[in-house]
């Protein structure tokens, strides 16, 4: 989407071995300047992730008024500036690719005494933004948007806000969140109902910042009104990120691969569960407890994985790992078939469209359904792919380089830099076979 000029060459072969860390979690990253900001008091975050998602979210926070220093080396301090201390920006906000951003800064801004515009480059600003205007508008918030409902939003401060009921039609994390934001300002409670358990760091962190979030079944409600108290935060190792040298591992012969310290959230292991139903060798050692997030080290040796039908619970559980995992069943034996994963239309690229094309140029029969995929596996050949300047995409798409028998060459790569700054150098440490151009 951005038409950058960064390519991803990979020479085919290599396998992954030793320990690696990876960079910090996207999501506890975004959500840590949130409520520090909010809080009263200085948090300090260890950790961060000095991605431009999380960057955007950074600047946003400056722009209205909040001292943030850092990060050096994933350090950030935050002076919070308390619930009611958040000034009106100088100018409208662009928040480049980051959608997390996007849907959460909605929620929480709508509840400001100020206006503010939100947009953003190419890609966020053809994102689905109804999915919380239409809630937080039931709320009391206001909002213009494209006729379309996407980004650029303006959002029009001093409404008086209500606590509702919200039943979500899509399992989001993303949604869920920008409701419980605005929801530390209604009147009265805010309660969200989800069709089906989506990430829950916004919950967790909440209460390490001293605000009680009541959560039952799949009903969480918070109380407006309350304040929170600065804690520090240690973020662990994104997940997310992970997937790419846990595929990698398990797809290419003889790899041993040790990630250490990565976040182990029960709703975000989707990818682990998927992929040892297909017959991956994946240990989880040393878990421990860090801040209200389990954290472990993850152990994944090469093994013969075999295609399955992905269970359709897994979904929101591993929602932005399935480029990746469509690369595993890609080097898998027999047939993959994905449903009920309609909402990878609709990231930063039509994921489902992407991975389909750019599998088919390497030679493997991908068909697209309306909301997932049916894949056979075989064996991958080299091409020219196009991440779409979606950085999963790309990611994804450097690790089949260890299961093709020719060079693969992957375009629009710069966006990698949204989430996992540092890839390429980190993936050829542990060796896979990548070159970066950029000219
Ligand atoms: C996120 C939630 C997910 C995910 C995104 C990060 C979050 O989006 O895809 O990368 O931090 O809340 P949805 O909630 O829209 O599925």
């Amino acid at each position: 989407m951005s038409g950058s000029t960064m390519k991803f060459t990979t020479r085919p072969g290599g396998q992954l071995t030793g320990q690696i860390r990876v960079t910090g979690d996207k999501s506890i990253s975004h959500r840590s300047i949130m409520l520090g900001a909010l809080a009263d008091g200085v948090t300090i975050v260890e950790g961060f992730l000095e991605g431009e998602d999380n960057l955007a979210t950074l600047n946003a926070f400056r722009a209205l008024g909040v001292q943030i220093d850092g990060p050096v080396n994933g350090r950030v301090e935050i002076q919070g500036v308390g619930i009611d201390g958040l000034q009106a920006p100088s100018a409208d906000i662009n928040l480049g690719n980051s959608g997390t951003s996007m849907r959460l800064l909605t929620g929480l801004f709508a509840a400001q005494r100020f206006d503010t515009t939100l947009t953003g480059d190419k890609s966020l600003v053809t994102r689905p933004m109804r999915r919380v205007t239409d809630p937080l508008t039931k709320m009391g918030a206001s909002f213009t948007t494209t006729d379309s409902g996407t980004p650029p939003v303006k959002i029009h401060g001093q409404q008086r806000l209500c606590g509702i009921d919200y039943d979500m039609p899509v399992a989001s994390a993303q949604v869920k969140s920008s409701l419980l934001l605005a929801g530390l300002y209604a009147n009265g409670q805010t309660c969200v109902i989800e069709p089906a358990p989506t990430r829950d760091h916004t919950e967790r962190m909440l209460k390490g910042f001293g605000y009680d979030v009541q959560v039952s079944g799949s009903k969480v409600c918070l109380l407006g009104g309350g304040r929170l108290t600065a804690t520090n935060i240690d973020v662990p190792g994104d997940i997310s990120s992970a997937t790419f040298f846990i595929v990698g591992a398990c797809i290419a012969k003889g790899s041993q691969l040790t990630i250490k310290h990565v976040g182990i959230n029960p709703t975000r292991v989707g990818v682990i569960n998927i992929l040892r139903l297909m017959g991956a060798d994946i240990t989880v050692e040393n878990e421990i407890e860090v801040g209200g997030e389990p954290v472990a080290d993850i152990y994944v040796k090469y093994a013969k994985l075999r295609g399955i039908n992905i269970p359709e619970d897994q979904v929101p559980l591993a929602i932005d790992e399935f480029p990746a995992i469509f690369v595993a069943a890609a080097c898998a034996e027999g047939q993959t078939i994905l449903t009920g994963a309609k909402e990878l239309r609709v990231k930063e690229s039509d994921r489902i469209q992407a991975m389909a094309d750019g599998l088919s140029t390497l030679g493997i029969d991908a068909q697209p359904t309306d909301d997932g995929i049916i894949l056979q596996g075989g064996q991958l050949g080299g091409g020219v792919v196009n991440s779409y300047g979606d950085h999963r995409i790309a990611m994804s798409f450097a690790m089949a380089g260890l299961c093709a028998d020719n060079e693969i060459e992957i375009l629009d790569c710069e966006n990698v830099n949204t989430s996992f700054p540092g890839f390429a150098a980190l993936a050829n440490q542990a060796g896979l076979k990548l070159n970066v151009k950029d000219n």
